[in-house]
């Protein structure tokens, strides 16, 4: 049998000799990973970044996160239960809250910390957690630190999530994507809601892709299920994507929030989110309310791409917001494909194992509010011209 290289017996005197080999294996399975600074006038038209409504350089956003660092200082200055909370994030976390329909929220330094603390001060040792097979990774990592007894299900099943909470009786809590990072589907959350509600179990879900997007102006993905300030639901979202900021929140009941306070180990233990990224996402959460069509056109630039990249013979998963992913042969060739499409002037994104739950490589492409038509149809046109052999 193979030596898995990272529990193989170290070399003498080289305790990193294993990497060397790690490297090789990941070069022969076309999963190496490589950083490529982005320049910050890149002519590149971009379909690979978070930026969904357009919101990241604008002079309303950028002239927040500079007046904020001007007021606040660069940095936090500490953990926000020492000095690291200001005003801004008060007022940050009211509007929040106000805006996606929730009674409190916390602001994190980034979705990823939310989603850990959220799972991790909800949970503990003899409770159960049942999360779905394609949560994103920080989820996952959330559901490993908790402790608690996991039940991974079967992707968007609320049968299985119903199977895995029967006959248990301690406390319980689903944790999924609102809408998930590679396929861009949606969670069927009133189902999901419902089985909870059933065995009294708490549902916590991220809508990291669906804040800006979907509901009502963009008030996320509960608020257009109708269970947005439920008492037994609770948000996590991304300041990074359509609030074109940096950050993470987690939204809920007072009490929830309260505890995560007092408990959540990425709030009391890490220096609070800095006052620019805090202004910045103030900023654009108020653009988005006093501009609600951002929103709405996000999602009809997603399947206007859908609809072209399907029409041309392409393996495109219908959007239920604004990522569109289509599948590629291989990782070898989804990579050869991204890099054809960069070459040609068009930035997408590529995912690769292990960020793929079914092992399916793609090309993940990225609606933006403030993409014209004419941008629309250069991109669909460079993906389609670029495309492997199927
Ligand atoms: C579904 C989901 N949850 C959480 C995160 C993490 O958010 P952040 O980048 O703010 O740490 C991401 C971002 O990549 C995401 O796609």
């Amino acid at each position: 049998m193979p030596q898995d290289p990272q529990n193989s017996s170290p070399a003498p005197g080289d305790p990193f000799g294993w990497l060397e080999e790690e490297r090789e294996r990941r070069r022969r399975a076309g999963l190496v990973r490589s950083l490529r600074p982005r320049p910050a006038d890149s002519p590149l038209l971009d379909l690979a970044g978070n930026d969904y409504l357009g919101l990241a350089r604008h002079p309303e956003v950028t002239a927040a996160a500079a007046d904020a660092a001007r007021r606040w200082g660069a940095g936090a200055t500490g953990s926000r239960l020492v000095t690291g909370s200001t005003e801004l994030h008060a007022e940050l976390e009211a509007e929040l809250a106000g805006f996606c329909g929730f009674e409190a929220a916390l602001v994190f330094s980034s979705g990823y910390a939310a989603n850990l603390a959220a799972v991790t001060a909800l949970t503990g040792r003899g409770t159960l957690v049942v999360s779905d097979a394609a949560n994103h990774a920080s989820l996952i990592d959330g559901c490993r630190l908790s402790r608690a007894g996991t039940a991974v299900v079967p992707h968007a099943d609320p049968d299985a999530v119903r199977k895995a909470l029967e006959g248990f009786h301690g406390r319980a809590l689903a944790v999924t994507d609102a809408v998930f990072s590679v396929d861009g589907d949606a969670a069927p959350l009133p189902e999901l809601a419902a089985v909870c509600r059933a065995h009294g179990a708490a549902l916590l879900v991220d809508d990291a892709h669906g804040l800006g997007v979907l509901g009502e102006g963009g008030r996320g993905a509960l608020h257009a299920a109708g269970l947005a300030g439920d008492p037994d639901v609770v948000a996590t979202v991304t300041l990074s994507k359509s609030l074109g900021s940096q950050g993470g929140a987690v939204l809920g009941p007072a009490r929830v929030i309260d505890h995560l306070v007092n408990a959540a180990r990425t709030f009391v233990f890490d220096t609070g989110l800095a006052p620019a990224a805090t202004g910045a996402a103030l900023a654009a959460l108020r653009l988005l309310r006093r501009e609600p069509g951002r929103a709405s056109r996000v999602r009809e630039a997603a399947r206007g791409l859908y609809e072209r990249l399907t029409a041309a013979g392409l393996d495109a998963a219908r959007p239920d917001a604004a990522v569109v992913s289509v599948r590629a042969p291989s990782p070898e060739s989804a990579l050869d494909w991204a890099a054809d499409c960069r070459d040609a002037g068009l930035a997408v994104g590529c995912f690769r194992p292990p960020s793929v739950p079914d092992g399916v490589s793609r090309l993940r492409l990225t609606a933006r509010a403030d993409l014209t038509d004419a941008e629309l149809g250069t991109a669909v046109a460079t993906v389609v011209r670029t495309a492997p052999a199927a």
